[in-house]
């Protein structure tokens, strides 16, 4: 066996440093397989406690008929043999009884060898003994691979006796790791070995980057992807262009300031939004916006609010978090969209969306995540008005399939008025949350530098609880998270041929 062959090597190399031809090596008095060998160095060097390098040697064999001669004699021996001493010698008809399939070579070659003669129809000794060197050189053969007369060798190569035959072998020498007992290697922490401590002990077996990987059956897009897209698709053929949202960590500043949301509002507590430890703060937003925004905090500025009436403080807009909302980026978006018409001296409408993840420091349970997704639309326009939102809203999520929608008057810092947007469940029987939306306010997009008659409606949504109801999953961590069952995305269908939602629940995952 692989471990014999290896106890073998190693006591070896303990005994004699080196192997200089693994050939050479017996085990059970017999030659060592050298095809079971490799195997066993291998694995050894592999732990580095030996090296090897091949050894190519030519070498021949005996065939089978070569076997048999080397065994019973040769052909023209065995016909020498059969033909009694004397001048009555051997009828030719009776040859093919005595010694079968010799007969034919064997008559040839003891011609040719002058050890017979024709005497009439008979076969005649001509010698009174012979040698037969053809068994004697196959017999070398058999035991040393090879005879010193090379024109022999290929005498008998043509008479399909012998054949070459390449041999590889190796020369063994002790590596860094050298030891006689063979450590026993881990391929894997298990949860017994973090228990007991016993990893801090173990030598794990090393990684074969070398290996054939399981081939992948092909890749899966995730269902939050595949709707993600659905939704993508909607806002394109609707004029829309796609936000860079590629900012997961946001200062507060764009996340809350620039929504005109106070520093007191509880959703800027550690409840509810996550904060950076490092970097705790980024300072990366204009000044003179910040100042502007910093005044309309206060006491309005020139926006002809009031304000909220506080002492606004830059410390508490420097903080980073993860962005608890995308309307982060619509704020940023606004911003560039106001510094462009300065630049070209020119205002020209703009249609953005985006769809990517925000996060809230909530409790998980089957319905809440501390992140998701959400789908966001803005239109900035001159003379908007709530009706425009109103029709707009009726019209896109008709394109999701939902016909019956409904509003409700509520409150966001950021926008007035403000509406949340129900959907009827006709399972339910009952309208049922789904987004919220809003005209942005003054205080938010004149300090944005906007043209006091560009008015802006927008709308946020959640892309989970879509995605469930099309999917049929009932648990939020059934759809995202560590719970995942990766397999699942695989089993999904390619496409589902109901991409309207009907009378399906869709809305905020909030
Ligand atoms: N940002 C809001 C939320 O996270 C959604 C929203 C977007 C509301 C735009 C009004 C306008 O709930």
């Amino acid at each position: 066996t692989t471990e014999d062959l290896q106890t073998l090597v190693l006591t070896t190399l303990d005994k004699s440093n080196t192997i200089s031809d693994t050939k050479d090596l017996t085990f059970n008095d017999a030659p060592v397989d050298q095809l079971v060998l490799f195997g066993a160095l291998a694995s050894l060097k592999s732990k580095e406690m030996i090296d090897f390098t091949p050894i190519e040697c030519v070498s021949w064999v005996l065939t089978e008929e070569g076997k048999q001669v080397a065994k019973d004699g040769s052909h023209e021996a065995r016909v020498f043999e059969a033909i009694p001493a004397g001048d009555e010698g051997l009828p030719i008809a009776e040859l093919q009884a005595k010694v079968g399939p010799s007969a034919k070579p064997g008559q040839g070659k003891a011609f040719k060898n002058k050890w017979i003669s024709k005497k009439g129809a008979n076969l005649v000794r001509l010698v009174d003994s012979i040698v037969d060197e053809t068994q004697k050189d196959l017999k070398e053969i058999e035991s040393t691979g090879t005879l010193a007369n090379e024109k022999t060798l290929g005498e008998l190569k043509k008479r399909t006796l012998i054949d070459k035959q390449k041999t590889t072998t190796y020369s063994v020498s002790k590596g860094p790791d050298f030891s006689v007992q063979i450590k026993k290697e881990a391929t894997d922490i298990t949860t017994d070995m973090l228990q007991s401590g016993e990893w801090k002990n173990a030598t794990f077996k090393k990684y074969n980057f070398d290996a054939a990987g399981v081939p992948p059956q092909g890749g899966h897009l995730h269902p939050l992807m595949k709707v993600r897209q659905e939704f993508r698709e909607i806002f394109f053929e609707m004029g829309f262009q796609e936000m860079p949202t590629n900012c997961f960590a946001e200062s507060s500043f764009w996340n809350f300031d620039a929504l005109f949301q106070p520093q007191q509002h509880p959703a800027r507590d550690a409840h509810d939004t996550f904060f950076l430890k490092d970097p705790a703060t980024s300072d990366r937003y204009p000044r003179d916006l910040m100042e502007k925004i910093k005044k309309t905090h206060e006491d309005g500025g020139d926006t002809g609010s009031i304000g909220y009436n506080y002492v606004w403080k830059e410390e508490e807009a420097q903080k980073l978090i993860l962005r608890t909302h995308t309307t982060s980026v619509s704020s940023y978006m606004l911003h560039k969209l106001s510094e462009e018409t300065k630049k070209i001296g020119e205002f020209r409408p703009a249609k953005y969306f985006s769809i990517d993840r925000v996060f809230r420091n909530e409790s998980v349970d089957a319905t809440h995540l501390a992140e998701f997704h959400q789908i966001e639309g803005v239109i900035a326009d001159k003379n908007l008005t709530l009706g425009d939102l109103i029709g707009f809203m009726d019209i896109f999520f008709k394109k999701m399939g939902m016909d019956k929608i409904r509003f409700k008057p509520t409150y966001n810092p950021y926008t007035e008025p403000s509406m949340e947007i129900f959907s009827y469940h006709e399972g339910l029987k009952t309208w049922v949350e789904i987004g919220n939306s809003g005209m942005f306010r003054p205080e938010m997009l004149l300090p944005l530098g906007l043209p006091p008659d560009v008015r802006v409606i927008a709308w946020g949504l959640g892309l989970e609880r879509p995605t469930m109801v099309k999917y049929g999953i009932s648990n939020i961590r059934d759809l995202l998270g560590h719970k995942v069952n990766i397999a699942m995305i695989k089993d999904y269908p390619i496409c589902r041929l109901d991409k309207k939602m009907g009378k399906e629940l869709v809305g905020l995952s909030e």
